[in-house]
């Protein structure tokens, strides 16, 4: 059964002078243990989908239910805390705490034992090829891709059921980008979680169960 779902959804952005159309009617379901790329061009509603998904904002017309119960009646941050972990295309690390203290944080929230999540965060660390030396470091004195692991391990770390990622390997070459991927799927197929990426790359979308593309605002396929 689907965990999450997309129904009838539009969203638009209202600026002082426009008003664009970002999402059109999309409806779609997302299943525990299966991984999901969403591929389209620049501009079709791409992010703007998966900040839906994710709970950051509600649709303007619609719904985005989680477990049959739509997130605009949800406590969101308390919802997305619980359940949801989320990468972003810029990262957003923390850039006065470490890698490991980055990788760490979503189990310090959720008030796991210090040491107890530092373990936990140094195998995701580990996993997505950051090595030990590096673990002590601030953001700042990590390259692009390194950041961008990081990022991955911290939403690997936290064991939500829904992990959202946009673009997570844009900044990685393709032996790295496959890894994160592979990491990501068995993470579907192995603990049932429910996996969505956006991507350009219709190669590493190639290596998931499923593609959505979405086009104008609208599901033009899967
Ligand atoms: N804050 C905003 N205000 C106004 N329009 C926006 C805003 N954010 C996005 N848009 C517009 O909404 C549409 C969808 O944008 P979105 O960011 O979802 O696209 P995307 O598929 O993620 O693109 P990309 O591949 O370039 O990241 C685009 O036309 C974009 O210009
Ligand atoms: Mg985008």
């Amino acid at each position: 059964m689907a965990v999450l779902t997309a129904e009838q959804v539009e969203y638009t952005y209202r600026t002082k002078y426009q008003t664009v159309y970002a999402l059109r009617g999309v409806d779609c379901a997302f299943e525990p243990g299966q991984m999901t790329a969403i591929v389209g061009s620049s501009g079709s509603g791409k992010t703007t989908l998966l900040s839906l998904l994710a709970g950051l904002d509600v649709p303007t017309r619609g719904s985005i239910r989680f477990k049959g119960q739509s997130t605009a009646e949800l406590d969101r941050d308390a919802w997305r805390l619980e359940n949801v972990s989320v990468i972003y295309q810029n990262f957003n690390l923390f850039a006065h705490l470490t890698a490991l203290e980055n990788a760490a944080y979503p189990l310090y929230l959720r008030k796991r034992p210090r040491k107890e999540a530092e373990e936990e965060a140094a195998a995701q660390l580990a996993a997505v090829g950051i090595r030990p030396d590096q673990y002590g470091r601030c953001p700042r004195m990590l390259s692009g891709g390194e950041q961008q692991r990081v990022a991955i391990a911290r939403a690997l770390a936290a064991g939500s059921g829904l992990i959202l990622a946009d673009e997570p390997t844009g900044n990685l070459d393709g032996e790295n980008s496959r890894n994160i991927f592979a990491i990501l799927r068995e993470l579907a197929h192995e603990r049932q979680r429910c996996i969505i990426v956006v991507t350009h790359d219709m190669e590493l979308a190639q290596r998931t169960d499923r593609i959505v593309r979405i086009q104008d605002g609208k599901i033009a396929e899967g």
